[in-house]
């Protein structure tokens, strides 16, 4: 290929046009005669799903063969940005062999409510952990030469029309919760493409949203990459080229490349604006073609593997009580499996990111192999999965084994019909069968572990106290099976974490008043308060919190310090292993700030880390926060603001098993707010600036003397103020205050 200018003067306008959309389901346009080739995207977040023949962005058509890693449900589970790499490698390397050149992922969307549909494609309800994890990810798979699409870009985060709703969220809100993962994901990975939403914001597409496409994006935070349409988006091209939005996918042929030309044609649309988006989609190919390495055949076996430790490393064992994981069996022993979902696994989810396994390892099978000899693992079905109703027969099998067995593992989850990509959940529960059959269950054995598979979070609170462990294995992957046996049998040590609250009831959820939202619109009403900085802003009991894992060692932490510098606070501790065995534990650092002008979360997450300790050793974990760490984002002033004063930093396990907590005074500057004739008699008076100017300027014969009328007109606008006689401002004094000292 040409250098890019040389190719722009060369470029009709008709192949220019044809450039910013696809030729097909999934290429880009080719353009022999300037030895232009076409490039290939394909799905997914956790495996490739390259369509070699007719495309479906919904996972209808076949695709080949890849690995299926373990969903974002569950690597958001990990709270390990080193091991997603390591699994973004490995799927950049799939999409090497498969000539793929751009995966259509990681999705970062918050999970802002457990009923969207596509939860067990997003990572987080968090946007350090979503944003963190999303950029491991991007760096392992462009580490390989491939690109990929950071999605879905912004405020997707529900099924529910999601093709025309618009989300209807305040800036602050957009910019500390909905946009924060993706800025530190393109600001420190560079995505190569990052594929904006199907629905509006505030009323406006997301692909024809220019505050959202360029100002943010790209003037912004500095992307350089190509902007695609998720599938389907374009409502209207040139509308949506203006914005900046480079291509259109799925090609909406002869109608979309016509309306470019037609408006470049008509003087609507300037050359130099479609010049910009095509110069983009060629350095994209470019970046997908210079590559001549060779490729690495597929290493099934080496991924499957991977598979399988990533999905031991995500799972989150959520109670353990008297220790009864891991299983100990002995000779004579029986363990009785019990859920169809342990010969009939669930791993994935369905729709766009639907990956065809390599191979898929089951869980009783698994449990089987790595039982000592001489333990039975006896099974049954006990439910079938999309029964809605009892099976009576299957039920009363499993009871009748639960009684002679010595411990009793439940395999239980949501049946793939109850999650999926284009529509949301309209409850947290699990099937009424399945918790039937748990309390029949526990009513013939008290030794009762429970192992759960699904995408989005489930109602624990009415069944969970029938069983002494429940162990959340997300949708995790080809290998689960493999992993969930190595966890069971304490071959692998537990230290997966919640990336998301998990309520008592869908109530509590703080969006639960606003979601899905009616008549086109959804409205963010909870601000700010998303997930645990909602349950934790009214105090609300939950069944875990944010954060929390158990493993099958505890730790201890000390020695807390923390140091004010300059702009800076470094805050370090010590994390002890006191158990008897390895195991990793994930340190979080959550901070508050008591006393700000804005409402703000009582805690929130601003740093992490995942440790690994042999039995009985300590490490120190040290954290620096940044000044935009402990800053809110202003929509006065319109930008990050940090408030000098008090703030409260906690250490600990999870949101809500703090182990250690201090404060720290940071300095800063009070933020330039701009004054004006509608700047209220308080607002005047608190600036550094405008308070000795008005004071100056009033004396202290008026209002300013009056300690009992200033509490009560202190929030009127100055130049309303004017209008009423003896309180010393005057017309004159408002336009001598906004001028400014002289
Ligand atoms: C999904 C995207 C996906 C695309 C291509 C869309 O429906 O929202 O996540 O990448 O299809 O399959």
């Amino acid at each position: 290929m040409n250098d890019i200018p040389s190719l722009l003067a060369e470029l009709t306008l008709e192949e220019k046009a044809s450039l910013c959309l696809g030729s097909d389901f999934w290429h880009t346009t080719a353009v022999p005669r300037l030895g232009i080739p076409r490039i290939m995207v394909a799905d997914g977040p956790h495996g490739l799903r390259k369509q070699p023949d007719r495309g479906d962005h919904v996972g209808i058509s076949g695709s080949v063969p890849a690995t299926c890693f373990p969903t974002a449900s569950a690597l958001g589970s990990s709270w390990d940005p080193e091991l997603v790499r390591r699994v973004g490698e490995a799927l950049g390397a799939e999409a090497r062999a498969q000539e793929v050149a751009v995966v259509l992922g990681p999705g970062i969307n918050i999970k802002r409510s457990p009923l969207c549909g596509r939860n067990f494609e997003y990572l987080a309800e968090d946007p350090l952990l979503a944003g963190t994890l999303g950029t491991a990810m991007i760096q392992g798979v462009q580490s390989q030469g491939v690109g990929t699409s950071l999605k879905h870009y912004a405020a997707n985060n529900q099924e529910t029309d999601r093709l025309r709703v618009s989300a209807d969220v305040d800036e602050r809100t957009m910019r500390e919760i909905y946009l924060a993962g993706f800025e530190r994901a393109v600001t420190q990975a560079q995505p190569w493409t990052v594929m904006c939403s199907y629905n509006k914001i505030n009323g406006v597409y997301a692909s024809e949203h220019a505050w959202l496409l360029t100002e943010v994006l790209r003037d912004e935070w500095g992307f350089d990459g190509v902007v695609v349409s998720d599938w389907g988006a374009v409502h209207d091209r040139v509308a949506a080229v203006a914005a900046g939005l480079d291509l259109e996918m799925p090609p909406n042929l002869g109608v979309s490349d016509a309306a470019v030309v037609d408006a470049v044609r008509s003087g609507r649309l300037a050359e130099s604006v479609l010049d910009v988006a095509v110069a983009r989609v060629l350095r994209l190919v470019e970046r997908a073609t210079v590559e001549d390495r060779p490729v690495p055949p597929l290493d099934v076996d080496g991924h499957h593997a991977l598979a399988r430790a990533a999905a031991a490393e995500c799972a989150v064992l959520l109670r353990n009580d008297d220790g009864i994981l891991p299983l100990r069996p002995a000779a004579g022993d029986t363990i009785a499996v019990i859920g169809e979902f342990a010969r009939t696994p669930r791993f994935q989810g369905a729709g766009s990111s639907q990956v065809n396994p390599t191979r898929v390892d089951v869980p009783l099978d698994e449990i089987r192999a790595a039982v000592p000899g001489g333990v039975e693992v006896a099974f049954a079905a006990g439910f079938g999965i999309d029964a809605i109703d009892r099976d009576e027969e299957l039920a009363a099998e499993a009871v009748a084994l639960a009684e002679r067995a010595g411990t009793v593992v439940a395999f239980l989850g949501l049946p793939a019909a109850a999650e999926s990509e284009g529509f949301d959940r309209t409850h947290m529960d699990l099937p009424a069968n399945q918790t039937a059959l748990l309390a029949r269950l526990a009513t013939v054995t008290t030794e009762l572990v429970v192992v759960l598979a699904n995408g989005s979070a489930v109602r624990l609170a009415p069944w969970e106290a029938y069983g002494k462990a429940v162990l959340e294995c997300w949708l995790s992957g080809q290998a689960a099976g493999g992993a969930v046996a190595d966890l069971l049998l304490g071959a692998a040590n537990p230290s997966g974490r919640l990336a998301e609250t998990l309520p008592l009831r869908l109530q509590d959820n703080p969006s639960y008043l606003n979601f899905p939202g009616e008549a086109g619109h959804v409205r963010y009403g909870e601000g700010v308060f998303v997930g645990y900085r909602g349950y934790d802003a009214l105090d609300l009991p939950v069944s875990y919190p944010f954060g929390h894992g158990l493993s099958y060692t505890t730790f201890e932490y000390g020695d807390l310090t923390a140091t004010a510098g300059d702009a800076t606070v470094s805050v370090s501790c010590t994390v002890t292993n006191t158990g008897g065995r390895r195991g990793k534990e994930v340190v979080q650092l959550y901070v508050g700030d008591p006393q700000a002008a804005v409402a703000r979360p009582v805690r929130e997450l601003k740093a992490y880390a995942k440790v690994e300790l042999d039995a009985g050793a300590s490490t120190t974990v040290t954290f620096t926060l940044t000044a935009r760490d402990l800053s809110y984002w202003s929509p006065v002033v319109r930008d990050w603001v940090l408030e000098g004063g008090v703030f409260e930093l906690a250490i600990g396990a999870s949101s809500r098993d703090l182990r250690l907590s201090t404060t720290v005074v940071v300095d800063a500057p009070p933020p330039a707010v701009p004054l004006d004739g509608m700047s209220t008699l308080q607002e005047w008076l608190a600036d550094p600036i405008g308070g000795p100017l008005l004071r100056a300027e009033v004396g202290t014969g008026g209002i300013l003397g009056n300690a009992e009328l200033l509490p009560v007109i202190g929030n009127f606008p100055i130049s309303t103020l004017a209008a009423f006689p003896g309180l010393g401002i005057t017309h004159a004094t408002v336009d001598k205050l906004v001028a400014g000292p002289s």
